[in-house]
């Protein structure tokens, strides 16, 4: 029995993960959003609870499922409910890895009746949300805390400028650069770079395998 817990690296260790997309209101009806499908922030609540770990996967809308003893589901909408819901996990946990695709706009004024058509343009004004990552940054004590980057251009640059702003322990690049990887599909390219600027490049894989790789560095270097 002892061979087999030896073998749960994340044991005892609570995880938080953002997944999937944000709507925010525009009227009862409609909202804005993105096609995040969720399918990498569920694959890293897996392979955490498949180390062990006790996870808290908060998730916008989504057609994924998940069924674990480990896995606890948090619904949320938009992008207000899942900053609260980070922030009410947050502080317990050991490991948080922020893979939703969070909207970065809202519509300033949610309309409480359905917006009727009128004339041939309509003007929403939108506001920023909350960003939950760099909030979570700027509360951090212990906590190993992990972004992701989705860059189309200037992607290392980038991606390194968020690590540091976000004050993050490591940060996942995104690439939609190449065919197979991103937005819907089940195969991700990414690459790894930490807060000491280590920059790890892995293959075109599926997100099974991509989230594997993650927790993989994460414990090399929680250890280190
Ligand atoms: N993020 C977040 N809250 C937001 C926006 C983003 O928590 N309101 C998180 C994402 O979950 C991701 C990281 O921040 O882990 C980077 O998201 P990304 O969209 O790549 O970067 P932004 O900081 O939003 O900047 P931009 O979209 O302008 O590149
Ligand atoms: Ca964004």
């Amino acid at each position: 029995e002892n061979d087999i817990l030896n073998k749960l690296p994340l044991r005892n260790k609570k995880v938080l993960i953002t997944a999937g997309p944000t709507y925010e209101a525009i009227d009862p009806v409609r909202f804005i959003g993105n096609h995040s499908s969720g399918k990498m922030g569920f694959e890293l609540a897996k392979a955490a609870a498949n180390l062990g770990a006790e996870v808290t996967l908060i998730s916008g809308p989504t057609q994924q499922k998940v069924n674990h003893s480990l896995i606890h589901l948090v619904p949320v909408i938009s992008a207000q409910e899942m900053y609260d819901a980070a922030h009410q996990y947050f502080k317990d946990v050991d490991i948080a890895i922020l893979s939703a695709a969070v909207a970065d706009y809202k519509p300033l004024k949610a309309a409480t009746q359905k917006i009727k058509k009128n004339d041939t343009t309509l003007t929403l004004e939108l506001t920023k949300t909350k960003d939950i990552l760099a909030s979570l940054g700027q509360i951090k004590t212990n906590q190993f805390l992990v972004g992701f980057a989705l860059e189309t251009n200037n992607e290392l640059e980038n991606a390194k400028g968020k690590l540091k702003k976000k004050n993050l322990n490591l940060i996942v690049l995104n690439s939609l650069n190449d065919k197979g990887a991103g937005f819907k599909k089940e195969t991700n390219k990414v690459t790894l770079i930490d807060n000491k600027e280590n920059i790890t490049a892995y293959a075109l894989k599926s997100k099974t395998e991509v989230a594997t790789d993650i927790f993989n560095q994460i414990i090399k270097q929680i250890h280190a």
